[in-house]
């Protein structure tokens, strides 16, 4: 779906149903926005069906020729760039759902919201986030499949801001594309979405944009020393894959390493989960998709900066061949880990990740993984475990997580949670503490140890990564977070 970008009194423009957006007031709500859209009459009807504004309260009336639907966006002193993403996601759902195919967007002018290109930006990934649907798998019936938006118009009030707008539009519908595929691969199931399912979108993406793609597989992974991947997939009867993408534009301000954990389905291993929602286990490869999806953007955006995703797919499975509780191996930088729990699975590949890293000398290294469940109690749904061993870094991390919504909330790696807990009797490392204490920042602690001469971020979006309920432009699923934070952080880097 392409986005138009018109300007123009608001009213005027055709499309199909016309939204506004609603500042809540106290009995009845305070304004309708944008001012060219609305009049006395039209504040009338919607002050008689009830409207008050409140974030994401929705009104549908008939106006004249034209159908309005009114989102509600809070209070005044409350609108931020989030609530006008929100409204676009709100406001294309809602349509959806009420049966319309095309709808025309206001590009809300306010100071604080920022230039027209962020603001068109905000309002049209609200809209195509909030669309995606999941529907691959399942006989979509007729009428939810005439329930399709096919043509979205965004408007302006001057003409001279259509340009940004428009600039704005087109990246809104990069990162769509781009987390839509994210989704996608999260919401796959594991039999679908395999570590070599992986490797080929790999592939795919280094066709379509001219990347380098080297997939080692798991044979080669045996010989070449990479134990930490190695001892996890060994239990599996889908071959590890370790994927190494390339963008390498050719001015490129700095280099990134992104590792991602793609674990495809973690069972626990030996140390087998308890049967109660281990479905959701599929969705432990988010951080790989996100790599994936964060290098499709950033190619198709062309991206000044040099990227290099970096990731170990495999299953963590129990069987006759995996590895045991009390094993000892021997990961790509030289280190023994004893694994005193298979479950512990995340960490011992991605160390092996993170020293590939170090050959890229990377000016920064991030790594995202759903790899605590500690994180999900610490800090819940709303903000991604940032852990890091560089201040500018963390700083900018947290910057780009405002500017997004895709908030982070750092942790400390204080020495007092490593050193002799992550300390085997018997090995260099062991992967668990089994303190029950601080079992984010210990698996932090534990990626740590391999991070020399890197400047590191650990995102742990064991909690973010994937909503029990449906958000305005996060329906229920896989997020697809990572894209929109590490892109803003990759586009902005000086
Ligand atoms: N993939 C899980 C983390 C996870 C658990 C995410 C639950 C979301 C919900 C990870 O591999 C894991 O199993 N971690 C263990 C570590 C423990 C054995 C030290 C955990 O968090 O329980
Ligand atoms: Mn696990
Ligand atoms: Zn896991």
């Amino acid at each position: 779906m392409r986005i138009q970008v018109k300007s123009g009194r608001f009213s005027h423009v055709a499309g199909g149903v016309q939204v506004l957006g609603a500042l809540e007031g106290e009995e009845r709500f305070q304004q309708l926005l944008p001012a060219s859209g609305s009049d006395r009459q039209l504040e009338r009807l919607a002050g008689q069906a009830g409207l008050r504004g409140g974030l994401g309260e929705t009104v549908l009336l008939p106006y004249g020729k034209r159908w309005v639907l009114i989102v509600g966006l809070g209070k005044a002193k409350d609108l931020t760039l989030d609530r006008v993403r929100q409204l676009g996601g709100t406001a294309a759902r809602a349509a959806r759902a009420r049966g319309f195919t095309s709808l025309v967007l206001p590009v809300l002018s306010d100071a604080k919201l920022g230039l027209p290109a962020v603001v068109a930006q905000a309002v049209a990934e609200g809209a195509l986030l909030g669309l995606y649907r999941f529907d691959k798998l399942r006989q979509v019936p007729k009428y939810e499949r005439k329930k399709r938006i096919d043509a979205i118009t965004l408007v302006v009030g001057r003409p001279r801001d259509a340009a940004l707008a428009r600039k704005g539009a087109d990246k809104a519908q990069v990162i769509a594309e781009a987390v839509s595929m994210v989704r996608d691969l999260i919401n796959g199931p594991s039999n679908l979405v395999t570590p070599t399912v992986l490797a080929n979108e790999a592939r795919k993406l280094a066709k379509q944009f001219r990347l380098k793609c080297t997939v080692t597989p798991f044979a080669r992974l045996k010989r070449l020393g990479f134990g930490g991947i190695v001892g996890v997939a060994r239990g599996s009867e889908h071959p590890a894959q370790f994927i190494v993408l390339e963008y390498r534009p050719a001015r490129a301000k700095a280099t990134f390493a992104l590792c991602g954990k793609g674990i495809t389905f973690d069972t626990g291993g030996i140390n087998i989960k308890p049967s109660n929602k281990m479905e959701l286990m599929k969705y432990d490869m988010s951080g790989a998709a996100a790599v994936l999806g964060t290098m499709k953007a950033a190619a198709t955006l062309k991206l000044p900066v040099k990227i290099v995703g970096i990731i170990a797919a495999t299953e963590n499975m129990p069987s006759g061949t995996a590895q045991k509780p009390g094993d000892v191996l021997t990961t790509l930088s030289g280190k023994t880990v004893e694994v005193l729990n298979t479950d512990a699975e995340g960490r011992l590949v991605l160390s092996d990740c993170l020293h590939y890293a170090k050959r890229y000398k990377p000016d920064a290294c991030i790594d995202l993984a759903t790899l605590t469940g500690a994180c999900v109690v610490a800090l819940g749904s709303e903000a991604v475990g940032l852990m890091a061993n560089d201040e500018p870094l963390a700083a900018r991390i947290t910057e780009s997580g405002k500017r997004t919504r895709e908030r982070v909330w750092r942790l400390p790696l204080w020495e007092e949670y490593g050193g002799p807990l992550v300390r085997s009797d018997i090995a260099d490392l062991k992967n668990v503490t089994n303190t029950g204490e601080a079992g984010t920042i210990t698996a932090a602690k534990f990626l740590e140890q391999f991070t020399e001469g890197l400047k590191w971020a650990h995102l742990d979006i064991a909690g973010t990564a994937w909503t029990e309920k449906d958000k305005p432009y996060v329906p229920k699923g896989a997020v697809g977070i990572g894209v929109r934070l590490l892109v803003d952080l990759m586009e902005r880097w000086k």
